[in-house]
């Protein structure tokens, strides 16, 4: 039985392919995508998800528009990474994918309360439209099975030493959401570094052959220089669909059941994760943390998804 999923995302090069595993992998199925300001503005984050499922072919899956900034701070956005479009590299089509008109909050109520058995969110950016739907509509928690987030780590940050920027957008968001009690699992840097698109990686996505494919090595190629020129790394780290991989086949990302708290404060650590996994600090854990990742197995996974878009 195919676990029922909804994806919330900034796309976002990562983002696409967390779009592309959620919507090909046999045993999830994707009830819908939300978007929210992150990697972009929320204009541009929306248009890319309607372009992204447009290249694969993805047709039945409604995609709705939702928060254009943090809970209470100003957006700040990664161009560095994802360029002027927040999704650079490759010819963006016309979408021809229409955008749902309720909104990321209703649609995500809606889905939730019409699905027969609780779901999954899947949450691969800031996590402000999930935030507000736990805070406007509280009574819809039963109907949330768990929740996956790419953000956080248990090292080091991406945007500050100690931040990671789904973290730091919107700091707040994490807390809100963690507070929530729900199941959540989160997905970090430390794992997600595992993921890295080398060469070889990227001449096995390329000889698939496909319209997504070719669109996908597009993406790499300019998400590799951009991180290249960013962070210094060779191969870049596909972050976001690991918190796909996470949900489709948990033994894929090995995970611990720790603490977890969201720095709001901090002058130089504000929106660290704070993973205490040798529990020094007493508190009781409220996290299943992601610590490993098969990555031979997630890179065929993301092959096959991607073979079986158009
Ligand atoms: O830090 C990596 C995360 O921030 C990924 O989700 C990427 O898409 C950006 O949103
Ligand atoms: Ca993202």
């Amino acid at each position: 039985m195919a676990v029922p999923v909804i994806l919330d995302c900034d796309p976002g090069h990562d983002d696409a392919f967390a779009i592309w595993l959620a919507a090909g992998h046999p045993d999830l199925d994707l009830r819908g995508i939300t978007t929210v300001g992150g990697n972009g503005q929320l204009a541009q984050t929306t248009h890319n998800a309607r372009v992204i499922c447009t290249v694969a072919g993805i047709k039945d899956v409604p995609i709705a528009a939702g928060a254009d900034s943090p809970l209470i701070r100003t957006l700040q956005t990664a161009w560095d990474i994802h360029g002027a479009s927040a999704l650079d590299g490759p010819v963006l089509p016309e979408p021809e994918v229409e955008l749902d008109p309720r909104g990321a909050v209703a649609m995500l109520r809606e889905l939730l309360d019409e699905s027969a058995e609780p779901l999954v969110l899947i949450a691969t950016g800031p996590l402000t439209n999930v935030a507000l739907l736990l805070r406007l509509h509280p009574e819809i928690q039963p109907k949330i099975r768990e929740i996956a987030w790419m953000g956080g780590s248990t090292g080091r940050g991406n945007v500050t030493p100690y931040a990671e920027f789904n973290c730091w957008v919107d700091p707040e968001a994490a807390a809100v959401v963690l507070a929530s009690g729900l199941r959540f699992s989160m997905v970090g840097l430390n794992v997600t570094h595992q993921a890295l698109v080398t060469e070889e990686v990227r001449d096995r996505l390329a000889a698939i052959g496909n319209a997504t494919s070719a669109f996908a090595v597009d993406l790499i190629d300019f998400f590799r220089a951009a991180y290249q020129v960013s962070e210094g790394m060779a191969a870049p780290p596909l972050h976001d669909p690991v918190a796909v991989a996470l949900v489709a086949a948990s033994s894929i990302v090995p995970t611990a059941y720790t603490r977890l708290d969201i720095e709001l404060h901090g002058t130089e650590t504000l929106g660290a994760t704070s993973v205490d996994l040798h529990n020094k600090l007493g508190r009781p854990a409220n996290a299943h943390v992601a610590m490993a990742l098969d990555a031979p197995r997630f890179w065929d996974m993301v092959e096959a998804a991607i073979r079986r878009m158009r």
